[in-house]
């Protein structure tokens, strides 16, 4: 039998507070929706506490998409991740590729991340990908793999965790691999994160995401070893981001 799924909105930096509305519009279709996958929303930081007020007891959990590593201090303009769990968060998003390309983040700087996330008791979605000029020059797995070893600590032995694989080319291209491509990713990645962590690391699932949409869900989260799926501009509306939720049921 095949486990629970996990769907992840990523709203990226999109949302004020009429976005309240849309996730609302979410806790209640998949309340009623009944038996599904595990439903986790990622707005910008400024709205958690808000949206996690709404989502209370709902099957709709709430995450950040980012924190400091450094518990508190005189970061300005950083979040940490006890902030985070103080606003209700439970999960965190950590080393989006965004993040790497455009922050500069490291897998070094991941996995610092990811310590502090389990430290706050969140659990952390570590993202990994390949630009198109990686995959076209046969590296995908290569670049891969070794950013599941550089980004996951040893701290996550045991704990609550994802890895998403998110091909930078798929993200808001409408572009996606074959299913093919997917599933040997998909493996790579858990041969990755054994050799890493050791058996613990067996049943964490692997997350896929990049232009997932209503049209491709269910055959990307029928794929081996696609534990869920990770959706950025298909999250921002319940219309889009619900038929993503029931093709995972
Ligand atoms: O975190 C989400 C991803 O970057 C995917 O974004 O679904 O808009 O392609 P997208």
């Amino acid at each position: 039998k095949q486990s629970v799924k996990l769907i992840v909105g990523n709203w990226k930096m999109n949302g004020l507070s009429a976005a309240l509305a849309q996730a609302e519009a979410i806790r209640d279709a998949v309340s009623a929706a009944g038996q599904g996958p595990r439903v986790v929303l990622c707005p910008p930081a400024t709205l958690i506490d808000r949206i996690s007020a709404a989502l209370a007891d709902s099957g709709v959990a709430v995450g950040g998409q980012d924190c400091h590593e450094k518990p508190v201090g005189a970061f300005t303009g950083s979040v940490s991740a006890e902030m985070l769990a103080d606003a209700g968060a439970t999960v965190v998003i950590l080393g989006h590729s965004e993040r790497r390309a455009a922050f500069g983040e490291t897998d070094a700087d991941v996995a610092a991340k990811v310590e502090a996330a389990i430290a706050a008791g969140l659990e952390p979605i570590v993202c990994v990908g390949e630009t198109l000029e990686q995959r076209e020059a046969g590296e995908a797995i290569a670049v891969v793999s070794a950013q599941v070893e550089g980004s996951l600590p040893m701290g996550l032995s045991e704990r609550d965790f994802a890895v998403a694989y998110e091909p930078v080319w798929a993200i808001g291209t409408g572009l996606t691999p074959t299913l093919e491509q997917i599933a040997e990713v998909h493996a790579a990645i858990r041969a990755a994160m054994i050799k890493r962590l050791g058996d613990s690391a067996r049943t964490a699932p692997i997350l896929y995401g990049g232009s997932v949409k209503p049209e491709n869900a269910r055959d990307i989260l029928a794929t081996p070893e696609v534990g869920g799926a990770l959706v950025g501009g298909a999250s921002l509306k319940a219309e889009d981001f619900m038929p993503i939720v029931k093709a995972a049921a």
